[in-house]
């Protein structure tokens, strides 16, 4: 049986992450009901009408890159808790059977040390249950995903599911979950916002901070805080080597933002497809795969 560690939070909310508006509502909201959570179902003893309402399970959906990872380990902070996180690799096993028994000890040790339970990439466990089962796998997938449904059912705490795939979620699972909080592609205004924080001070810029910071969120639509973050790390290297080759002090300038925002885009058309109707099948198949049978 795998071992589950648990950490403590490295995110701040208010510091380290940065949303759009209607993210930033939907959370707050939550946060503010989760504070609450203890006085309404353990002091006033709501638990005794609503004993599945114990568990305050999350979704947070949307794009790639756009936060949902680092926020939850931040939301985890915020309640002043430790931070259990566990994807495909953590729960996957070589021997069938055992995805099941992992779930079931994640649950354990998140209940013994007082941590939010994070499932990234959840929509490979949260998927529908296969109706025509032919091959023992899909009896092992479907018994990884009742196990999951009676472990929220028993649960006390907060658990947190992320995807990019919301869609395949089975509607046993959707009716679990208490708050959907969808991270939208940041505007240009939280561009801006998320540079400007990535842009540490002790960077030497060739120009003046504001209009670079400006330039850059307008060159950059449809970025998400992960591809801006490629774009810093490609371009601060371009400020160094142009110095070394010209026997210059570093800045970063423009142009090196702009070859790197020119590069991200080309990885971005090339590399990343988009999603097709082959991704409906996505969360049956890395299931089957994390059993070993694909
Ligand atoms: N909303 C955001 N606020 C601050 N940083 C962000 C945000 N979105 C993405 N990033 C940057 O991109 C990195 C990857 O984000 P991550 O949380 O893994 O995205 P997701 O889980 O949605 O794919 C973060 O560690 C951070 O550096
Ligand atoms: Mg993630």
């Amino acid at each position: 049986m795998t071992q589950f560690l648990t950490s403590t939070p490295r995110h701040q909310l208010e510091r380290d992450v940065i949303l759009s508006d209607s993210t930033a509502v939907q959370l707050q909201e939550c946060l503010a009901k989760l504070r609450f959570h203890k006085t309404i179902y353990k002091d006033w003893n709501f638990e005794s009408v609503d004993p599945m309402g114990l568990c305050t399970v999350l979704n947070f959906y949307g794009p790639p890159g756009t936060g949902k990872t680092m926020t939850a380990e931040a939301v985890a902070g915020q309640l002043g808790m430790q931070f259990l996180s566990l994807g495909i690799s953590e729960l996957e096993s070589k021997f069938l059977g055992d995805t099941a028994k992992n779930i079931r000890a994640a649950f354990d040790t998140a209940r013994e040390e007082q941590a939010v339970l994070f499932f990234d990439e959840a929509d490979t466990l949260l998927g529908k249950r296969l109706s025509s089962v032919t091959q023992g796998v899909d009896n092992e997938v479907n018994a990884m995903r009742s196990t999951l449904l009676i472990e929220l059912e028993r649960f006390d705490g907060v658990v947190i599911f992320a995807t990019n795939f919301e869609r395949n979620y089975d509607s046993a699972f959707r009716s679990r979950i208490s708050y959907h909080i969808h991270f939208d592609l940041p505007d240009q205004a939280a561009r801006q916002r998320l540079l400007e924080r990535l842009l540490v001070p002790a960077i030497p810029l060739a120009a003046e901070r504001g209009a670079l910071l400006a330039h850059l969120a307008e060159l950059t639509d449809g970025f998400s805080g992960r591809e801006l973050r490629t774009c810093m790390r490609l371009a601060l290297p371009k400020a160094l080597l142009a110095a070394e080759q010209g026997g210059s002090a570093p800045a970063l300038a423009a142009r090196h933002l702009e070859e790197a925002v020119a590069e991200v885009r080309k990885a971005m058309a090339e590399v990343g497809a988009p999603v097709t109707p082959a991704h409906l099948d996505h969360s049956t198949n890395t299931a089957r795969r994390m059993l070993g049978v694909a």
